[in-house]
């Protein structure tokens, strides 16, 4: 097939007309998918099966690190497949120490549990919150703190620390014990506090992202951040940072707390530690490991092939200058957005983000909404990815080249050229 620029058969004036007609009937209808099907991919561009081209910045949602088909991820499995693919945390799995050992030397924990997605590495967060409740701060009924607007994922416990109700309706009754203040607001933070801990310890642990993703791309601010570790530190509360999205270079550093200027005693990871491999991690320091033999698991948790996926996008982020680069590749892209929103000044608010995580703001009072723009992108051969209802979200490879980057910025001004 030839690989052409090919407009979308389906685009009218506003994005595509009429739904899929290959809507698989045999899936549950859980994710409103775009009709269009992606056959192929290399470095940050995809195809889909009519042949158009289009340029990738969701990257699987922040998730294929070194974009598609990488060469070098592409040789490793292929060893990896030939040497072995699976085995039980019954024994002791090489690829799974090196991994976990190459984690605690490049980042502030000292140990680390493996599991398959960011839900389930959250999950694992809170299981550790509780035990560390119990057992370091003697409390009953342990709470965690959590932010409005956060995001932790769709799995029970992770969406019930969801500072989103959208995401939770319909599935009452959450699991209890998480309350919420607004993200980057002291005050609200020290009341709820206060509140809860008046009559002695309630609080495990606050779990937080350092940069909101699902919920709108909002960075998070280093005063309210450092106030909070201060809170911790005094209280023995364990800090827990989401860094699902932020993890593992994202933006051009390794992890978003160092943008923040403070460490956590724990995080989590997952999205782009495999390169588009599904594992996810726990990462904690000797305070906050409280985990015993016995008290987590994971069938397919840390396998030897998900842990060569990782190993093979940390060497390549180390070798290939990736951190540096992103920083370069994140200052071109948000130069270029903060045109688009020069020139549409009655639509597009602000530009927000670090490195190659940023978010096109959309004015609340635009008739615009994230949905039409990603819509018609794919429509001018582009994929984004909105985060919320007003905000269109960038999260390329971080490979993408400083002139795909300026590729990826015209096509979004044709894209509001359209629009508007
Ligand atoms: C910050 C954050 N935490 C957790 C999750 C959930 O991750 P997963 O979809 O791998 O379960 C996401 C997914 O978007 C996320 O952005």
């Amino acid at each position: 097939m030839e690989l052409v620029d090919a407009p979308h058969s389906k685009c009218g004036t506003f994005g595509f007309v009429g739904s899929s007609p290959t809507a698989p009937t045999a899936l549950m209808q859980t994710y409103n998918r775009f009709p269009i099907r992606l056959t192929k991919g290399e470095g940050v561009w995809v195809w889909d099966d009519n042949g158009k081209k289009y340029l990738d910045a969701v990257a699987g949602i922040a998730t294929c690190t070194l974009g598609h088909s990488d060469k070098q991820l592409r040789k490793a499995l292929t060893r990896q497949l030939k040497k072995i693919q699976h085995l039980s945390n019954l024994y002791e799995i090489e690829e799974q120490e090196s991994l976990a050992s190459w984690l605690v030397s490049n980042s502030c924990c000292e140990s680390v549990f493996f599991c398959n997605s960011g839900a389930e590495a959250n999950e694992a967060a809170i299981k550790l919150a509780r035990k560390y409740g119990h057992k370091k701060r003697n409390i009953e009924s342990p709470i965690i703190l959590c932010a409005k607007q956060s995001f932790h994922g769709r799995t029970l416990a992770a969406l019930s620390a969801t500072g989103q109700p959208k995401y939770q309706e319909g599935f009452e009754p959450l699991v209890d014990g998480f309350k919420f203040f607004s993200f980057n607001d002291s005050d609200s933070f020290l009341e709820l506090h206060k509140s809860l801990e008046s009559n002695g310890p309630k609080i495990a642990a606050v779990l937080i992202e350092p940069i909101q993703g699902e919920g709108g791309i909002k960075p998070g601010d280093k005063t309210f951040f450092k106030l909070v570790r201060e809170v911790c530190t005094k209280n023995k509360i364990l800090l827990i940072f989401d860094e699902v999205q932020t993890g593992m270079g994202r933006t051009g550093k390794l992890w978003g707390y160092e943008h923040l200027e403070i460490e956590p005693d724990a995080f989590t990871i997952a999205k782009g530690l495999g390169g588009g491999h599904p594992i996810g991690a726990l990462l904690a320091n000797n305070n906050a490991n409280v985990f015993e033999f016995g008290d987590h698991a994971s069938t397919f948790g840390g396998n030897p092939f998900a842990c060569k996926a990782a190993l093979t996008v940390a060497h390549e982020i180390e070798s290939r200058g990736l951190l540096k680069q992103t920083i370069e590749s994140g200052k071109e892209l948000n130069k270029g957005l903060l045109k688009i929103v020069k020139r549409y000044p009655n639509d597009l608010e602000t530009v927000r983000g670090i490195g190659l995580m940023q978010g096109l703001v959309i004015k609340e009072e635009s008739i615009l909404s994230a949905k039409d723009v990603t819509e018609k992108a794919i429509c001018q051969g582009l994929l984004v990815v909105s985060a919320g209802p007003k905000v269109v979200r960038l999260v390329p490879p971080l490979v993408i080249t400083k002139g795909e980057i300026r590729l990826l910025i015209s096509k979004l001004i044709q894209t509001f050229e359209k629009l508007i």
